[in-house]
């Protein structure tokens, strides 16, 4: 019998890579979507493509992390082994817009899935291992350097508030009710499924665009910032791992390097032959956070040592692998946009038309 994932924000960038790892190893994957006026399964359209998996494999609910009555629901028909909690409203700066609905959703949302594991783990008599998605923007302003398991938080934004709630009920869960529960403490992970509002993504979309003539500026915010990026890929596995432990635990998961968002900037600019980033990049302080987290650097060891687990993909790899694929998708973009349907041919049939 294959095992059963159950997976909040499957529609999300680490979903979408966990739901990929989990199908390559033989699981039957359920997870959540919200319903939207427009389709917002982008990143899962491989699965959804292929009848083989679809309604086989891969299945998807309607649900909501605010609704425990569509969790419940869920828990109910898909009888789950394994849990990952990934579904957060998980942008920084639009939880300062929005900081209730960011509690309600990466707080009592977590709080809703502990609920139910509980549950159903009682009512089923069978161990339902979960996963929490944790963040290294716990630490905010950090109080040691690098970062590890022990460090004490001390969140800057409603989210990191959210989620270092959402941190300590899953261990309370564990402790109280002998759930295997484990948290993973992710630093900032990225790759081409990255949204496009977060700070990396943002950088090689603008400048597969600015390359080929769609856009002229860049604007960012605080450009001093210093993060610990990964590839996405990568940490889900770490995920994974933490579930296959015999005793839950939490863990750091991060490569153990920092660069700023210019580093960033540079790297990503350089790397696509545009020279000298500085005259594509302003700054607007719309961009800027009430509060920052002006650095964050993980210490991954124990991940390492206990889990097995080390990252693959390093800064320069995960710059060109988001590079690639931005200019690849601006290139398309700039096709579509120069293309009239001709009078000459069949009109299913484009021509480039440049003005
Ligand atoms: P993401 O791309 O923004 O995906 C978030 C997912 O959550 C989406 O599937 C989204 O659905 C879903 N979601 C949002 N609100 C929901 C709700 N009310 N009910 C159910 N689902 C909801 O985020 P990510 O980068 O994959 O991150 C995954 C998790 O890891 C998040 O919890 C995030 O906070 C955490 N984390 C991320 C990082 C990182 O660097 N990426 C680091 C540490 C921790 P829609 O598609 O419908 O919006
Ligand atoms: N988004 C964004 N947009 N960030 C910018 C910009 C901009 O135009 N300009 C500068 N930055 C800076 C931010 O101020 C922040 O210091 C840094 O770039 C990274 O911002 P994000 O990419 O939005 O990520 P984040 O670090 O705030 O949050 C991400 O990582 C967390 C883990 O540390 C998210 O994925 C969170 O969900 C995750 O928990």
């Amino acid at each position: 019998m294959s095992k059963v994932a159950f997976i909040t924000g499957i529609s999300g960038q680490d979903g979408s890579y966990l739901a990929d790892l989990l199908l390559s190893k033989g699981y039957s994957v359920h997870g959540i979507i919200r319903r939207s006026s427009s389709f917002n399964t982008a990143r899962l359209e491989h699965h959804i493509q292929n009848p083989e998996v679809y309604n086989k494999t891969f299945f998807l609910h309607y649900g909501d992390l605010s609704d425990y009555n569509s969790i419940y629901n869920i828990f109910e028909k898909t009888n789950p082994d394994e849990v990952y909690n990934l579904g957060a409203q998980s942008h920084v700066k639009v939880s300062f817009d929005m900081p209730v609905y960011t509690g309600q959703i990466d707080g009592i949302g977590t709080l809703h899935m502990l609920e139910a594991t509980k549950e159903h783990q009682y009512r089923l008599g069978k161990q339902i291992r979960y996963y929490q998605a944790s963040s290294s923007e716990m630490y905010g302003k950090v109080q040691e350097v690098p970062q590890t398991e022990n460090t004490k938080f001390y969140p800057r934004s409603p989210y990191g508030c959210a989620k270092v709630y959402g941190h300590h009920l899953t261990i309370n869960y564990r402790e109280s009710y002998d759930l295997h529960a484990s948290c993973g403490i992710l630093f900032n992970h990225e790759s081409p499924r990255r949204g496009e509002t977060f700070v990396t993504r943002k950088i090689t979309r603008a400048i597969g665009r600015i390359y080929q003539g769609l856009q002229k500026n860049l604007v960012l915010g605080n450009m001093d910032a210093l993060r610990d990026w990964g590839y996405a890929g990568d940490y889900v596995e770490a995920m994974w791992l933490m579930l296959q432990q015999d005793t839950p635990d939490d863990y750091v998961v991060a490569t153990g390097n920092m660069i700023s968002v210019r580093e960033f900037c540079e790297k990503a600019f350089s790397y696509a032959g545009l020279k000298n980033y500085e005259q594509y990049v302003v700054t607007d302080e719309r961009y800027f956070r009430p509060a920052e987290v002006d650095q964050l650097l993980g210490n991954p060891e124990k991940a390492k040592r206990q889990l097995g687990w080390k990252p693959k993909v390093d800064i320069d790899g995960l710059v060109r692998m988001m590079v690639d694929h931005d200019m690849e998708l601006a290139r398309k973009e700039f096709m579509i946009k120069h293309m009239t349907p001709t009078k000459q041919h069949n009109h299913s049939k484009y021509e480039i038309h440049h003005s």
